[in-house]
């Protein structure tokens, strides 16, 4: 006998595990957007993004940046603008993505955000963000810090984004690369294989299940309600 007499039992059917063995892998490389938040000419989240990027390239995803030089502020023009259309399109491509930002006076910096904001919940029915895994890495100029992935983690929940549990901050970011801006071998380096590695894994297993992942009960029962007043309208 069931003890939850508020669940309407018909759209609950939904819920069935069984759905997750009916569907189709796919088979093509990953595809993971790498966005950082620096427009510095020798930047080390950008350098760190593009030294994830090799390793994404390495463990066999595909691997698209955008350049945030000339993005305008949120609103500030029209989303028509060639640089908004371009990271809106980016993000539809994408399966997972990598958010790269500084840490400015204990957070994530305004080109890191304004990527972001620019980027719809919901965009002519398909959601760009929704259930797309996420990692995160930090740039520190001090000692380690974590503010500004614990930023971008509540920043990928409000994006519904699954961001995945390992994450990189880099301290004396200044330190950790040569002069033709690669990443010295270190254990900050280790972790960033770390990072890409759990990314690409969670990508694969989850890139597929998103109809099931995202469907929710409370959403069914807005449709529902929504199809039932419809009807009633019509027989009227
Ligand atoms: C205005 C300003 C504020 C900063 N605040 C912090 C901070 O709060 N914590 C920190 O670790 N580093 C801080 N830094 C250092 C930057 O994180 C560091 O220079 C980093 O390399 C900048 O990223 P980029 O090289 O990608 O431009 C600050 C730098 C600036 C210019």
């Amino acid at each position: 006998m069931t003890d939850t007499p508020n669940i309407d039992d018909a759209l609950f059917q939904n819920f069935d595990p069984a759905r997750l063995f009916e569907v189709k892998r796919s088979t093509h490389a990953p595809r993971i957007l790498v966005l950082y938040g620096s427009l510095r000419e020798r930047s080390y989240s950008r350098l760190l993004a593009e030294e994830a990027g090799r390793i994404l390239t390495r463990l066999g995803a595909e691997v698209r940046f955008f350049d945030p030089k000339g993005l305008p502020l949120p609103d500030a023009e029209e989303a028509s603008h060639p640089k908004v259309a371009e990271l809106r399109e980016l993000a539809q491509w994408s399966e997972g993505m990598v958010w790269s930002s500084p840490e400015r006076h204990g957070a994530m910096t305004s080109v890191m955000k304004a990527q972001i904001d620019w980027i719809p919940l919901s965009l002519g029915g398909v959601r760009p963000t929704q259930g797309k895994t996420l990692a995160l890495l930090q740039v520190c100029g001090g000692s380690q810090s974590f503010n500004t992935v614990n930023q971008m983690r509540i920043l990928g929940r409000w994006m519904r984004m699954m961001t995945i549990p390992n994450q990189s901050s880099v301290a004396k970011a200044f330190h950790e690369f040569d002069a033709a801006g690669r990443m010295l071998p270190s254990a900050y380096y280790n972790r960033v294989v770390d990072v890409m590695e759990e990314l690409v894994k969670f990508t694969w297993l989850t890139r597929d299940l998103n109809d099931y992942l995202l469907d929710r009960y409370s959403e069914r029962v807005e449709s529902a309600e929504e199809l039932s007043q419809r009807v009633n309208q019509k027989s009227l």
